[in-house]
């Protein structure tokens, strides 16, 4: 199984992301540190806790990270994931595991990488990339140890893919979420991104699941029901799980709608991240277990420099400095980061559901 570390600011899709962490059976989820970023970090702690205890992992160890970057203010997104982090729901159970706090998370975080053999564990950052910078940083030898760091940020656009970013009436063009032109994750702290993306030993081993590709990912109507009732027959009461994750979905796809006017589905980011991981499977054992591995269109290899602009301040003025947080990608020949333009969308939505079912089973 693959080894990995989850960054995470839970966060509806952040939810899923853990969900297939936990429980797809190619991955061993090591532990987890939070993040701010959709909410607080007391609430995006609390809420991967609730996560766990949902889907019967309570025992994976959450490490509560940084509560706002170095050089800013932390921005959250209550008006897509409502003001907890994680609204829509009165089912999430209390976690009954406390957070670990008597550890540092950066350092916690290091020797559980630094444990497994060189070149097998992932680091996976689904939220902004503060306590990732600092883990590279700090520990610079975790970089050349690990297989890879996937991460869920950035919008590239121009005609990058066809995804159906959505548009607000009046608006010319977009390719972000946040402002016109920047993903929210790597717009919360651009700094920390800046230092990731320039830093030579991580390029090559990074992979960048940016909005470009995460907006074909849409969870439909169809998707949703499928989560609610699974195989099983529709007239007969969901289980809690499936209550609480279409709850998260349903929630997730009206802020979307209200805020993007994205009618067909919300775009589920963040488990296309962990997913990243199942890619790079041992071929023969992914001939052997399809449902298991996933396919992403890389153009065969094709790599990116990426640079991230650092200059500005959130706020209303951001038009003015205007790209704060947009992340610039110019293709190269040598190394330089992934970014899958394309996914097996139906693969995608199986392992979903599979690890649903999995977590129903607990
Ligand atoms: C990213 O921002 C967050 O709101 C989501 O959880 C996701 O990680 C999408 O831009
Ligand atoms: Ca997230």
């Amino acid at each position: 199984r693959i080894p990995l570390w989850l960054d995470c600011d839970p966060g509806h899709d952040d939810a899923f992301a853990i969900l297939i962490a936990a429980h797809h059976p190619s991955l061993n989820l090591l532990g987890i540190t939070t993040i701010h970023g959709n909410a607080s970090l007391e609430d995006t702690t609390y809420n991967a806790r609730s996560i766990l205890e949902a889907i019967g992992r309570p025992e994976v160890p959450v490490y509560p990270g940084s509560r706002k970057p170095f050089s800013r203010p932390p921005l959250h997104a209550p008006d897509i994931h409502g003001e907890s982090g994680l609204d829509g729901t009165d089912l999430l159970p209390k976690p009954s595991i406390p957070p670990v706090t008597n550890e540092n998370p950066i350092l916690a975080m290091r020797n559980a990488l630094l444990a497994q053999p060189k070149g097998t564990a992932w680091v996976v950052a689904t939220g902004t990339l503060t306590n990732i910078a600092l883990l590279f940083a700090t520990f610079p030898e975790v970089a050349g140890h690990i297989q890879g760091l996937s991460i869920m940020g950035g919008a590239i656009g121009g005609g990058f893919t066809d995804a159906p970013m959505s548009r607000l009436p009046g608006e010319e063009s977009r390719i972000g979420n946040i402002t016109p032109w920047a993903e929210f994750n790597l717009y919360c702290d651009p700094e920390s991104s800046e230092a990731i993306f320039s830093n030579p030993v991580l390029a090559p081993k990074t992979t960048i699941v940016a909005l470009d590709l995460t907006h074909q990912v849409l969870a439909s109507q169809d998707v949703q029901t499928r989560i609610l009732h699974g195989g099983s027959d529709a007239s007969k009461p969901p289980t809690v799980i499936r209550q609480i994750l279409h709850a998260l979905l349903t929630f997730f796809a009206a802020t979307y709608e209200k805020v993007f006017g994205l009618t067909t589905g919300p775009p589920l980011h963040d488990p296309l991240a962990v997913a990243v991981l199942l890619s790079t499977l041992n071929p023969s054992f992914a001939s052997k277990h399809p449902d298991q591995a996933l396919k992403f269109d890389d153009k065969d290899g094709e790599r990116f420099a990426l640079s991230i602009v650092t200059d500005g301040c959130h706020g209303k003025d951001v038009s003015i400095t205007g790209q704060l947080g947009r992340s610039l990608a110019t293709p190269v020949d040598g190394p330089g980061v992934a970014v899958p333009r394309g996914v097996d969308l139906e693969a995608f939505w199986t392992i979903i559901l599979d690890c649903v079912q999995l977590a129903d089973d607990c």
